[in-house]
């Protein structure tokens, strides 16, 4: 009976989250303040979040980079999965959002893993190539403007090594992608990434239908 991927009622995502979520306090208050800001949608949802957790402990992954990190809630998944001496690249160009973020990681004790890149991602990932990090990187998540997701692609699989994994998020843009009518620049540059990462014969690819939709590519 499972031919295809279930229609998602409200019903039904109520009941996922309510017998799947092991949101904890600290990034339920996280949830909670973020709510007061007017971009609060931009957050990932907690059964995405304890998605990348899980993926990321499964990868056994120490070396991560996130491009985009808002006020905080993906990248604590991430670390919070990562082992003690692991760590975590976060960019974002927002220091109001980030210092949320920053007091988040401080009460979860994640300060010390966590290295906060406050510059526009292409120039911090460029950065990171030119350091020579090339194939060093184990998991990657992309979460930021979609209009350089291409650009985030294509320099997060340089920097990762053969067997790493990147996370694309919003890949469904709300439905959007699946409607011709809609040809905003960042529908366009999600479709085109989607279409890409279809056939790029770099990677082991899936796309997952969770919350706003989530690319998984693993790198050969
Ligand atoms: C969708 S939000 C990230 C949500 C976050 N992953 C979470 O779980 O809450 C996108 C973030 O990308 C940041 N951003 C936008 N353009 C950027 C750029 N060119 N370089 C780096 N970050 C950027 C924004 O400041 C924002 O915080």
């Amino acid at each position: 009976m499972s031919g295809k991927t279930l229609n998602m009622t409200s019903a039904l995502l109520n009941y996922l989250v309510d017998t799947s979520s092991r949101e904890d306090k600290l990034l339920h208050a996280l949830r909670i303040e973020t709510a007061e800001d007017e971009y609060a949608n931009m957050q990932i949802a907690p059964e995405q979040g304890q998605f990348l957790n899980l993926l990321v402990k499964l990868i056994g992954a120490r070396k991560a980079i996130e491009v985009g990190t808002f006020t905080g809630y993906s990248s604590i998944c991430i670390a919070n999965a990562l082992p003690s001496d692991g760590r975590l690249i976060c960019c974002d160009v927002s220091d109001e959002w980030t210092s949320i973020a920053r007091r988040y990681w401080c009460l979860a004790g994640l300060s010390e893993r966590i290295d906060l890149k406050l510059a526009p991602a292409l120039e911090t990932l460029q950065g990171l190539l030119d350091q020579g990090q090339a194939r060093t990187f184990d998991f990657a998540f992309i979460d930021a403007d979609k209009e350089n997701y291409d650009g985030y692609y294509e320099a997060c699989l340089r920097l990762l090594r053969p067997g790493g994994l990147i996370a694309v998020d919003n890949v469904l843009w709300g439905g959007k992608v699946a409607d011709p009518t809609v040809q905003d620049v960042d529908t366009r540059a999600i479709r085109a990434l989607n279409k890409k990462m279809q056939s790029d014969k770099r990677i082991d690819y899936a796309m997952v239908p969770i919350a706003d939709g989530v690319s998984l590519a693993v790198k050969r």
